[in-house]
């Protein structure tokens, strides 16, 4: 501990997760400084300028900067000798090459800043990494840490959700520490007292529960997912309506509306790579049987993908070959600049591999999206995607798609085709304006 009252805080890893948290902390009163090996990152982060697109963090970050509480370096002794506490926020990807979990980035985050701890300290990790490691880690510090040095370790899982990280980093709906440690769980009570004084729930289990309690919140939502998309696919051969079923069934509160939006299916950094690797843990475990669902899960997600792209074929009299095909939206979700497994781009390359022309407009993914996909065509508007299109592919549903004008774009598309992936539009509305309007599981 430094002299000082407060806890000094470091972060390690300035993604999503560890920017706005390195950010949101300074501005509720601590010392932060944030690391990460992106020399790039740390400038653009150093001078108020994001590396990527969440609303609401320019501000906290200049205000941070501002308040002179927030550094970033890419030295980890710096970060070591400055931090009591340091958050481990670095990325958990899947393995190359099956459904495991990466954690090569977390094992030398620890490795690499333990050994340059000058005093006492408190490692906390908020990366998703599959359960044990957690107890691992905890063993590998206290071998690696100076002479002298006493180290604890404890697991703070993250829930926040892109495009509203910095909201649920201020006021998340619950914060979960995992620790066998007492004395953690006291300075952990300090770091977050904030938000518990305002009101958010604090549960303390120990370090499995805690990891383990990640996975499960994503299955589960993932679960939710799937389910309102497999009641999709048998509306629609049953002719039945799954946005008025799911509407139907959400107001039991032990079922819930939220998260059951049928359409392309769930991507993202999160998600899909979280159920393959709690599924790949779980063989570990000797318990696959417990999670073989997930398999099933996974499935039905994806195959949203490529019912979305045959059914935009099935629309265009059988074929996409040589049509021009507007697909709006690249981004996993809207709101987010985030393109990893995104259904959205990944439906706009199959129909591009068909022989269609795919012409890609995204308001905030464009950059990333070609990078990933660069035989793509993309357009700087909705209107330049759609002029000419025989259809027209409502694949994120940003908000500037959802309220575009169907009598002003039906004049601009060489067919009034709208393949509504997301459920967002008003069918009605639509057809109203001479469009084929087609949806996901809706009649
Ligand atoms: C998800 C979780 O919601 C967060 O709680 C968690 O912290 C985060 O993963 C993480 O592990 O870091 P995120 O990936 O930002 O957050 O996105 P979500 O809002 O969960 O959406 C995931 C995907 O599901 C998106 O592609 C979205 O379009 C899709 N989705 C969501 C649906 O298809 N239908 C729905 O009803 C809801």
């Amino acid at each position: 501990m430094s002299e000082q009252s407060q806890p000094r805080l470091s972060v390690v890893g300035t993604g999503y997760l560890g920017a706005v948290h390195a950010a949101c902390m300074a501005n509720f009163g601590f010392e932060v400084i944030g690391v990460d090996v992106d020399e790039l990152k740390v400038k653009q982060l150093g001078s108020g300028q994001p590396p990527f697109y969440e609303p609401g963090l320019p501000e906290v970050l200049d205000q941070a900067l501002e308040s002179g509480r927030l550094h970033f370096t890419t030295d980890m002794a710096e970060a070591a000798a400055f931090g009591d506490v340091h958050f481990i926020c670095v990325g958990t990807p899947q393995s190359a090459n099956s459904n495991a979990a990466d954690i090569s980035y977390v094992n030398a985050a620890v490795e690499g800043l333990v050994p340059h701890l000058t005093g006492d300290a408190l490692l906390v990790g908020k990366s998703t990494v599959p359960v044990g490691t957690a107890a691992r880690l905890r063993d590998v510090s206290q071998k690696l840490a100076p002479e002298g040095v006493k180290v604890e370790l404890a697991w703070n899982p993250e829930f926040l959700r892109e495009g509203f990280a910095v909201a649920d980093t201020q006021r998340p709906d619950r914060i979960v520490i995992g620790t066998d440690s007492d004395s953690a769980d006291e300075l952990l009570r300090q770091v977050y007292s904030n938000q518990i004084s305002a009101g958010v729930p604090y549960l303390r289990t120990d370090l499995a529960t805690s990891e383990l309690v990640k996975v499960a919140a994503n299955s589960f939502l993932a679960t939710k997912i799937s389910f309102i998309n497999a009641m999709a696919e048998v509306c629609d051969r049953a002719g039945a309506d799954v946005t008025a079923l799911a509407h139907a069934i959400g107001y039991d509160d032990r079922i819930g509306s939220k998260f059951l939006r049928a359409g392309l299916g769930f991507g993202g950094g999160c998600l899909p790579k979280d159920i393959r690797a709690f599924m790949a843990r779980a063989g570990e475990l000797g318990v696959d049987d417990a999670l073989s669902f997930l398999k099933e899960i996974d499935d039905i997600n994806l195959r949203q993908r490529s019912r979305t792209a045959n059914a935009a074929a099935t629309m265009l009299g059988g074929t996409v070959n040589e049509k021009v095909i507007a697909a709006l939206g690249a981004a996993f979700k809207p709101d987010s600049d985030d393109v990893r497994d995104s259904p959205a781009l990944d439906v706009a390359a199959n129909l591009h591999l068909q022989g269609a022309n795919v012409r890609v407009y995204d308001p905030k993914a464009m950059v990333n999206a070609a990078a990933q996909f660069p035989t793509l065509d993309f357009v700087d508007s909705a209107v330049e995607a759609c002029a000419g299109a025989d259809i027209v592919l409502l694949l994120t549903e940003w908000n500037e798609f959802v309220t575009l004008d169907p009598h002003e774009l039906a004049s601009r598309t060489a067919g009034r085709r709208i393949l509504d992936a997301r459920n967002v539009l008003d069918p009605a509305q639509w057809r109203e304006a001479g469009w084929q309007y087609q949806g996901i599981g809706r009649p």
